[in-house]
């Protein structure tokens, strides 16, 4: 029974050591960003069109998955993915998952001209959605 009672608390110290270590790594990765900051790249997305089809306030549109959906979506891949798919989404069509997007939305992302420069800035703000970075009172 006492060997059973301390791989319990054993146990218990383990996860709450690891879990606040990945919280402290987490956290590490948030930037803050002014309100300046953050509307500057939210004006990126928006000058794009970006929110013609992905709209705010976690509200899915017919036409694309909503901003928090997308930017929750994007932190699960890389840098690179993300980046290369808001340049060119036509390459991407064919990957699985995207294509099961394509089948949900009955709609295809199309190329919006988006330069390699505005494209990490795009992934920053997508970022910073993800990271709770987001302006609730704005639709
Ligand atoms: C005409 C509508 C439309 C516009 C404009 C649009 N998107 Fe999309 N987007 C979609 C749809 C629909 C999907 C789901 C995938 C698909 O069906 O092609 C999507 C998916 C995404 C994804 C998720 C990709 C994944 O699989 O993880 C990201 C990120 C994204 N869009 C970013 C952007 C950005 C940034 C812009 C502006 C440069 C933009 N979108 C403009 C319709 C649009």
């Amino acid at each position: 029974m006492k060997g059973l009672r301390f791989l319990g608390v054993a146990i218990i110290a383990v996860s709450i050591i690891t879990s606040s270590v990945a919280f402290a790594k987490d956290n590490s990765t948030k930037k803050q960003y002014t309100k300046k900051e953050l509307k500057q790249l939210r004006d990126v997305f928006d000058n794009y069109g970006c929110s013609g089809c992905h709209m705010y306030m976690h509200k899915d549109s017919t036409s694309g998955p909503a901003v928090a959906v997308i930017a929750a979506m994007s932190k699960a891949k890389t840098k690179e993915w993300v980046e290369s798919w808001i340049m060119n989404p036509k390459k991407h069509y064919n990957e699985p998952d995207v294509r099961a997007l394509i089948n949900q939305y009955v709609q295809y992302m199309p190329n919006n001209g988006v330069t390699k420069e505005d494209a990490e800035k795009l992934y920053e703000y997508l970022m910073a959605v993800a990271n709770g970075a987001y302006d609730k009172k704005k639709k």
